[in-house]
């Protein structure tokens, strides 16, 4: 029998990026599409040719559906996915999982519970060049790490904000924040992924240039478990719009990346250092165009992770992206909204549930 999952994409906006993934997955067939918005609805069941629902609860009856991807509104993730993992479904989970650690600990026991797999979307852990500097930091080739830097510097319009499906974002109840918890969200988890887990944060952040509830900006310095310091910036106000920028130091080399392009490899052996710099450096492209545009993104990631989640479902493992390991982001930037709004340093682990 071939191994494959029947899904359904709940939440059709960015939801549509799952409905192109799960066309080109392989061991995935994308059968069903969910929105209450009956526009979108209609509009994807049509260009994708499946069936639809406008009820989420008829998608979790559905004996045909085995797996669901959730792209709904940040602040309602947990609660779709308890109710999808209590109907025995397999879960791809939109970042950030929920938009805080109170919020997703429950989700994690509810699929530990179901016995069933969740898989999380952090697309830039599925990007080659990140996955082959990780490799270079865990094996030693960068020495003791020293310094791990992140700065997002994107363009949020206030059309973004406003129509119908704008008015949850960067709101503290829905969102669970603005720059950071929604665009900067990646960025903080691909530091903690590449440069170990955070022992304390100092933030600040404000309402720079919108009128919105949250934040459009962020700034925080970062010390990490292993002893490395860091600091981490985001925005929705710079014009024009940057790229992701990423520099650690070790003791023995470091490296530095600006949106897709590595600007310096300086660890590892010559030919190594030749090879990624011939693979991912000046030629090419710096920005993935989601620095202005959300839909800007490709869906090749989400595919990965589509993929690998079918694997995982069948051979009884982990997913290449478990709740337990994409929840480290969402306490990292509680930890620093927490920070902000206290005036003082503050443990990782004072928000961790
Ligand atoms: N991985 C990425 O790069 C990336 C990029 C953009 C957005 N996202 C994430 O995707 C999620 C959705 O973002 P968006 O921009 O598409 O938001 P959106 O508001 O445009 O879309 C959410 C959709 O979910 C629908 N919805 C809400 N509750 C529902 C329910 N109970 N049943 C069925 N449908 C329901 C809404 O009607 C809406 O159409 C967010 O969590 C966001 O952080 C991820």
């Amino acid at each position: 029998m071939a191994k494959t999952l029947n899904f359904a994409v709940v939440g059709l906006g960015m939801g549509g990026h799952h409905c192109k993934a799960l066309k080109n997955a392989k061991g995935a067939h994308l059968a069903a599409v969910c929105d209450i918005d009956e526009d979108r609805l209609a509009q994807r069941m049509k260009e994708f040719d499946c069936k639809g629902y406008t009820r989420y609860a008829d998608v979790l009856k559905d004996k045909s559906i085995d797996a669901v991807c959730i792209v709904v509104e940040s602040g309602y993730h947990a609660k779709l996915g308890i109710q999808a993992a209590k109907a025995g479904k397999h879960i791809i989970m939109e970042k950030p999982i929920d938009i805080t650690p109170a919020k997703i600990k429950p989700l994690e026991e509810a699929v530990k519970a179901a016995g069933v797999k969740c898989g999380c979307i952090f697309q830039y852990r599925m990007d080659n060049c990140n996955i082959l500097i990780k490799k270079a930091i865990d094996s030693g080739k960068m020495g003791k790490l020293i310094g791990a830097h992140a700065h997002l510097p994107w363009w949020r319009g206030d059309d973004y904000f406003a129509g119908p499906h704008g008015p949850w974002r960067a709101t503290w109840k829905i969102d669970g924040g603005g720059s950071m918890m929604n665009q900067g969200i990646h960025t903080v988890d691909l530091i903690q992924w590449l440069a170990g887990p955070v022992e304390s944060v100092f933030g600040f952040y404000g309402v720079h240039n919108h009128k919105i509830q949250a934040e459009d900006q962020v700034v925080a310095v970062l010390k990490f478990k292993n002893g490395a310091l860091g600091t981490f910036y985001s925005t929705t106000c710079t014009i024009p719009e940057g790229a992701q920028r990423v520099y650690m130091y070790g003791t023995k080399g470091s490296f530095s990346r600006y949106g897709n392009t590595l600007e310096t490899y300086a660890m590892d052996t010559a030919a190594q250092r030749e090879r990624m710099m011939n693979l991912f450096g000046g030629s090419a492209k710096a920005s993935s165009g989601a620095s202005k545009d959300p839909m800007a993104i490709s869906a090749d990631g989400h595919q990965l992770i589509i993929e690998d989640l079918v694997k995982a479902v069948y051979a009884n493992r982990e997913p290449i992206i478990p709740i337990s390991s994409a929840k480290h982001a969402v306490e990292i930037a509680c930890a620093i909204y927490k920070s902000a709004q206290t005036h003082r340093e503050v443990k990782v682990s004072e928000v961790a549930v």
